[in-house]
């Protein structure tokens, strides 16, 4: 970054616009492996907070990498990038006041951590929804592993490219030993408790 820019700070602020909105704003951020139903959980669940008046916004991975990142692939060096772009605009969101669901693979835990630095420790919460391998391989609603196991997609997460468990996840959640609708009552639950004053 240039010597020459200076941050200006604005007459309303992140509490002005909380609220206004009514209430407090946060990323939920979950991670996992494709397939194991991240996007599914968090349309779900924005569906229903959006419902009961929160002011939401969902990222996600195949979404923004149609737009703001369609420049990236799935080189290491470019996921790091992938991250560090939707980590700083989750953070404009939340200084906008708004309740923001990320859903990206986002295998490398150190990058999963640059984005809980740019928060504080009520504005960002890692979940981790956990499914096996060979389950979301199973269901495959992309045929991308499929075409991974064929060698038409190199670098696949769980296949060719590793996937980093996330050591302390503010909330795990098992897709495979839960269904869709126990998974978003137990995250509506954690998210509107975490939305308290
Ligand atoms: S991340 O690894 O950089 O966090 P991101 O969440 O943005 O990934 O995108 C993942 C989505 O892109 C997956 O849901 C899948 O549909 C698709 N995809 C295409 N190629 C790959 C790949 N090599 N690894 C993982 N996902 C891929």
């Amino acid at each position: 970054m240039s010597d020459n820019i200076f941050w200006h700070q604005t007459h309303i602020t992140k509490t002005d616009r909380q609220k206004k909105h009514g209430h407090k704003s946060a990323v939920f951020w979950f991670t996992g492996l494709s397939g194991s139903g991240k996007s599914t959980l968090a349309n779900q669940l924005e569906k229903e907070l959006f419902a009961l008046n929160y002011s939401t916004y969902l990222l996600d991975g195949d979404n923004i990498r149609h737009g703001l990142n369609k420049d990236l692939h799935f080189s290491n060096a470019d996921r790091v990038e992938n991250i560090r772009r939707i980590g700083e605009v989750s953070k404009l969101f939340v200084d906008a006041g708004i309740v923001v669901l990320s859903a990206f693979v986002s295998p490398f835990e150190a990058d999963r951590n640059i984005v809980r630095s740019l928060f504080s420790d009520s504005e960002f919460y890692e979940i981790y929804v956990e499914c096996p391998v060979e389950e979301c391989e199973k269901r495959d609603p992309k045929g991308l592993y499929k075409k991974a196991r064929e060698g038409k997609i190199k670098e696949f997460t769980g296949i060719q490219s590793p996937y980093e468990i996330p050591e302390n996840p503010d909330l795990l959640i098992n897709t495979q030993q839960n269904n869709l609708e126990q998974c978003t009552e137990l995250l509506k639950n954690f998210i509107q408790e975490k939305l308290k004053d």
